[in-house]
């Protein structure tokens, strides 16, 4: 199986799925201030100031190229009926974490932790702070919708922040110059400010970029509680979370449930260390979380 992001593939440019998570580690280094959010002024706190795309990496600003101009509303149409079906195969919840973990990138010795070290250490993180146990089983699954990666999808349609589409991209979306080259940028139609949806339609109603956290989301959905839920969905949508947009489609819902994302994204950024978890050890705690809340097989 080729693994995406090994060298040279024009397709996969970055060297790995971390490259991306790191950039936004940096790009949003300090959490948010939910009181800041709710508020007319997003979070402008100094260190927003830094151009960050003036310092990305030139593999990092390839993949958003890519990604800004692959995203259309046709795009997300065809890859939710590819596969929200849920079709492809069945596997666990752990036996996805070790599927996913074929990512690793072992070519590298300076390398970031595995996949499944990521996700144990934020659910760890979690647990450590005394959170409910949906909480925690959240944090465990939150990137399992990276396999999309593993079932032969390009990195720009796996990772990246999610936006909507089928309205105007907001120009806080990090690199909005790349959407020129995204044909929905030529439909006056969607590019109004709440183009093909209304407002206050919430965003269960809303198409967002093609992603692991629809992904997992749609897999997980009927087994988690409503805040997780959310934090699985809308984790890498920053756009909303951190930028403050797209408020004139959210419902009184989703601006009840953004303190829950916000709580997760914490985690989700800011407890990576490079002391790998001992999966050994912690493997039987999360068999019995799992099981407590999924079917043995989940339907991906
Ligand atoms: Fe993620
Ligand atoms: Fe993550």
């Amino acid at each position: 199986m080729t693994i995406p992001g090994k060298t040279n593939d024009p397709q996969n440019p970055l060297h790995d799925l971390e490259e991306w998570d790191d950039f936004v580690k940096d790009r949003y280094s300090k959490p948010a201030d939910p009181q800041k959010l709710v508020g007319t002024n997003p979070d402008k706190s100094e260190e927003q100031f830094r151009d960050y795309e003036a310092e990305a990496r030139s593999s990092v600003r390839e993949f958003y190229r890519q990604n800004h101009r692959g995203q259309t509303l046709e795009f997300v149409h065809q890859k939710r009926d590819e596969y929200l079906k849920l079709d492809r195969r069945e596997m666990g919840v752990w036996e996805a974490a070790e599927f996913l973990n074929m990512l690793v990138d072992d070519s590298d010795p300076d390398t970031d932790l595995s996949q499944l070290a990521h996700l144990l250490q934020t659910s760890e993180q979690i647990r450590s702070d005394g959170h409910p146990r949906w909480f925690v089983l959240a944090g465990f699954v939150h990137d399992l919708g990276k396999v999309l990666c593993l079932f032969g999808e390009p990195q720009w349609a796996v990772v990246g922040d999610t936006f909507p589409v089928g309205c105007a991209f907001s120009d806080k979306i990090v690199f909005p110059e790349f959407f020129d080259a995204n044909p929905d940028k030529r439909s006056a139609e969607l590019q109004t400010t709440i183009g093909i949806y209304e407002e206050g339609c919430g965003l269960d109603n809303v198409l967002l970029s093609w992603g692991h956290d629809e992904y997992i989301y749609q897999v997980t959905k009927e087994h988690l509680p409503v805040e997780a839920q959310y934090m699985l969905r809308y984790h890498s949508f920053y756009p909303w979370h951190r930028e403050g947009e797209y408020r004139r489609l959210t419902n009184g819902q989703d601006r009840e449930m953004l303190k829950w994302v916000l709580e997760f994204n914490r985690y989700d950024l800011y407890t990576k260390s490079h002391e790998p978890p001992d999966v050994e050890a912690l493997k039987p705690y999360y068999e019995d979380l799992i099981a407590d809340f999924f079917p043995t097989k989940l339907r991906w």
